[in-house]
């Protein structure tokens, strides 16, 4: 059943559109093209194989040259001894990514080995897991995603180079009933100076950011397509606020809720951009504006037949 989601077959068409795009320029900068946590059926790794990008040999295991072009961390042993049988040639890495990029410490970083491999030009962290904030206010995910596009940023000796992120989360949103609160305001704070996002916010979240202000509790009895519709507008933003801090321009390429059966659990999955701004003209809170003015237009949600239905800012609400 969760092997021919169509929503997710139309999501991995999205990654594969990505990896793509990419192909070329990992070459030439001479990066891995794909880091993800495949599961134990690696059905995105499968599909870049059906589609030609990766290549096989013709007994079957992954040419050695395109195996190095693929990172596969995954952190459950049995799913690794899998995958490693379904794919043959491929590496595949028992790892917890959290462990490996240290998210609990924002300034600790993997060692240089582990840094080349999380310079890949596609990074796809498809988890199945909630977002999640510590009492200190870090959102781990968050600073792992911080810690990749630093890692992307390069040094003295490696030039910055330009990747997409892929991001999938349950929508659920654990924290405190303060930091519920905490994320209404910064959702309010940062849509005011962009009339379309305000539009979208106002359309498909009504009063609900201010009924969250006030009585954060109220978040346990939403809908969860209300929850869904809350993290397509405050993932991107924090991504988009921390990203152009450090110099990164962001386009959102795709916002979505799925799973909208009763038997499936909610979903937000993200495909976003990342361009090194290197212009040096605009400064970081332009390029934020700018950002988050292109937001309304990657808004969608995937339907459980696998179609797109985008999401303007001013729709009827889903
Ligand atoms: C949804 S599955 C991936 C499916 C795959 N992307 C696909 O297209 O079929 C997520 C996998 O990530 C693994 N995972 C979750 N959190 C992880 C982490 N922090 N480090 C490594 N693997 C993780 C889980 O064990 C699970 O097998």
């Amino acid at each position: 059943m969760e092997l021919s989601r169509p929503a997710k077959i139309t999501i991995r068409q999205w990654w594969l559109a990505s990896v793509r795009a990419h192909d070329k320029a990992a070459l030439a900068n001479g990066v891995p093209l794909y880091l993800t946590l495949p599961g134990q059926h690696g059905l995105d790794i499968k599909l870049l194989i059906d589609e030609g990008v990766i290549r096989t040999t013709e007994a079957g295991p992954i040419v050695a040259a395109d195996a190095s072009r693929i990172v596969a961390i995954e952190s459950n042993m049995m799913a690794c001894g899998l995958l490693r049988k379904k794919i043959p040639g491929l590496s595949v890495r028992q790892e917890n990514i959290s462990g490996m990029l240290s998210w609990n410490f924002p300034d600790v970083f993997p060692d240089s080995k582990n840094k080349k491999q999380f310079r890949a030009a596609v990074v796809n962290l498809d988890f199945n897991q909630s977002l999640k904030m510590h009492p200190d206010g870090t959102i781990p995910v968050l600073n792992a995603i911080d810690k990749i596009a630093r890692i992307h940023e390069g040094d003295i000796n490696r030039p910055p180079i330009d990747w997409t992120l892929c991001l999938t989360l349950n929508a659920d949103l654990i924290c405190t009933p303060q930091q519920r609160g905490e994320q209404a305001a910064f959702i309010a704070d940062q849509v005011f100076d962009c009339p379309d996002l305000m539009l979208w916010v106002e359309t498909h979240l009504r009063d609900q950011l201010d009924e969250l202000e006030q009585k954060p509790e109220v978040l346990d009895s939403w809908d969860k397509a209300i929850v869904q519709r809350l993290l397509m507008v405050l993932v991107p933003l924090r991504i988009i606020q921390l990203a152009c801090a450090r110099g990164w321009r962001v386009n959102c390429q795709y916002v979505a809720g799925y799973g909208e059966h009763p038997q499936e659990t909610p979903m937000v999955t993200f495909v976003i951009n990342f361009e090194w701004n290197d212009t040096g003209r605009v400064t970081p809170a332009q390029t934020s504006k700018t950002c988050r003015e292109q937001l309304p237009a990657a808004m969608c949600r995937v339907l459980g037949d696998g179609s797109v239905e985008h999401l303007p800012a001013s729709g009827t609400l889903w």
